[in-house]
């Protein structure tokens, strides 16, 4: 058991998004309709100020920032880093949940949030880690692809897997028809991971 906690406590979430906040929106729809029972959202972060997502966590009633991580381009790191740590840990965050976030975390809040990282990936990790999963899968000429929750650690998507969910690869996919079907799967998988976490954890691998 590597996430292992009290059954039913509740658990306190930040999720960080980049721009469209579709798998944020599931979660947030899961607890509204009392699906997932027992999170709260305390905190949607977007690096991004623009990202739709922001506002409809905001239609949520969920209280969002803009994390500017200037100067870096594709990581978390410096004066971000270190704002984001004090703020989640103000706000007695139990985990972070990536949905969508386009940017590396790196070391500082990895190890402020030791395996309290989670993060979901359009493809059956460890094939087609990175960016344009989903094009990847295409190229391939994969049969089955899905998506993956996982433990975030210092790799490229790389840290233990938690659940996955698989798709087939249909022969006239383009990325696009197979990211709509993959995104689907996206949407029942988040909260049902988290659901298991409040339920007292979740097992990794046999
Ligand atoms: C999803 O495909 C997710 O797996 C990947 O980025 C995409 C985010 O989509 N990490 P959305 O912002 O949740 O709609």
């Amino acid at each position: 058991m590597f996430f292992n906690r009290t059954p039913q406590k509740k658990l306190t979430i930040a999720i960080f998004i980049s721009s469209r906040g579709s798998n944020m929106e599931a979660i947030l729809r899961a607890i509204r309709d009392r699906r997932l029972k027992n999170v709260s959202v305390a905190l949607v972060v977007s690096d991004n100020p623009d990202a739709k997502g922001l506002e409809i966590a905001r239609s949520f009633g969920v209280e969002t920032m803009y994390l500017d991580c200037a100067p870096f381009k594709t990581k978390l790191e410096g004066a971000a880093e270190e704002r984001i740590v004090s703020i989640l840990r103000e706000k007695n965050v139990d985990l972070i949940c990536l949905a969508g976030f386009m940017r590396m975390i790196k070391r500082g809040l990895i190890s402020a949030f030791r395996n309290r990282i989670i993060n979901i990936h359009p493809s059956l990790l460890p094939a087609f880690p990175g960016l344009d999963a989903q094009a990847q899968a295409v190229a391939a000429k994969a049969k089955v692809s899905g998506c993956t929750i996982h433990f975030v650690d210092e790799g490229m998507d790389s840290g233990p897997i938690i659940r996955q969910a698989k798709v087939s690869v249909k022969k006239n996919d383009t990325e696009k028809t197979l990211a709509m079907r993959i995104l689907k799967k996206e949407h029942s998988l988040y909260w049902r991971v988290l659901r298991d976490i409040v339920r007292g954890g979740v097992r990794i691998g046999a």
